[in-house]
């Protein structure tokens, strides 16, 4: 789906999973959401707070999952992704803080293993993700999946490529500030929600957003595995979609 710009493009988004969740609430159900972190999503989550506020959307029976975050970080550290989703979303919303599950950079490093299968049983216990969004490195990676993780990789601890720390060093005081690892949620647990939604925006996308939808399927690529999804959709501006 490609829109004018970002803002049209991230209303379109939150109007979908306020669908989604409306629906399951008539159900009588849990809303299972995977969430991204970035720049990318915050204008999604910025029309979520105002959907919550001026139109009575409620997130009582949505539970969360994140995709990823920093290795090691603490929670309240500035550039963590625990802080930036209660700024961003959860401090906003009436979602029950023990719904919301992220990635722990506080996680002891000998237990890191128990940790990360623990995420997934969680996952699996809460009946799998009903919809996940997802930003996009330049790289092509979706969470932290740098290119070459496996298509059938589970929530691990990742060693994040020097383009990716450079990417997001603008978070930090300097490159050396940047973790060197994170733990993310593996492909294959993105690949069964059971609704995916992409976004890209902006100039810089173009080049990665054409390799994911147009090009092979390749690891190297990990978004490019997309493709094998039965309903996933990339939802981009203008100048994301240029070079298709
Ligand atoms: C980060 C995150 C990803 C995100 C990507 C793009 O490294 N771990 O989940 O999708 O980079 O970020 P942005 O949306 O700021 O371009």
């Amino acid at each position: 789906r490609i829109f004018n710009n970002l803002k049209e493009g991230s209303v379109f988004i939150a109007h979908e999973i306020a669908g989604i969740i409306r629906q399951k609430q008539a159900e009588g159900k849990n809303c299972v959401l995977g969430l991204a972190t970035g720049s990318s999503p915050k204008t999604v989550y910025a029309e979520l707070v105002r959907l919550h506020r001026e139109e009575g959307l409620s997130f009582k029976n949505v539970i969360t999952f994140n995709l990823d975050e920093y290795y090691p970080i603490t929670n309240d550290a500035l550039q963590s992704y625990n802080r930036y989703m209660k700024e961003q979303l959860f401090n906003h919303v009436d979602i029950n803080p023990a719904n919301c599950h992220i990635p722990n950079g506080e996680w002891p490093k000998e237990n890191i293993k128990k940790h990360c299968a623990e995420y997934d049983a969680m996952i699996e216990a809460a009946g799998g993700i009903d919809a996940q969004i997802l930003g996009i490195g330049n790289n092509g990676h979706i969470g932290f999946n740098e290119p070459g993780s496996s298509r059938f990789s589970r929530t691990r601890l990742i060693t994040l490529e020097n383009s990716t720390r450079i990417a997001n060093s603008f978070e930090f005081a300097n490159i050396s500030q940047v973790p060197r690892l994170a733990v993310t949620m593996g492909i294959d647990t993105i690949m069964k929600a059971k609704k995916i939604y992409l976004m890209a925006w902006g100039p810089m996308k173009a080049p990665v957003i054409q390799k994911a939808v147009e090009d092979e399927v390749t690891e190297q690529i990990p978004a490019s595995l997309l493709q094998q999804h039965n309903d996933a959709v990339f939802v981009v501006d203008e100048m994301a979609a240029a070079d298709l």
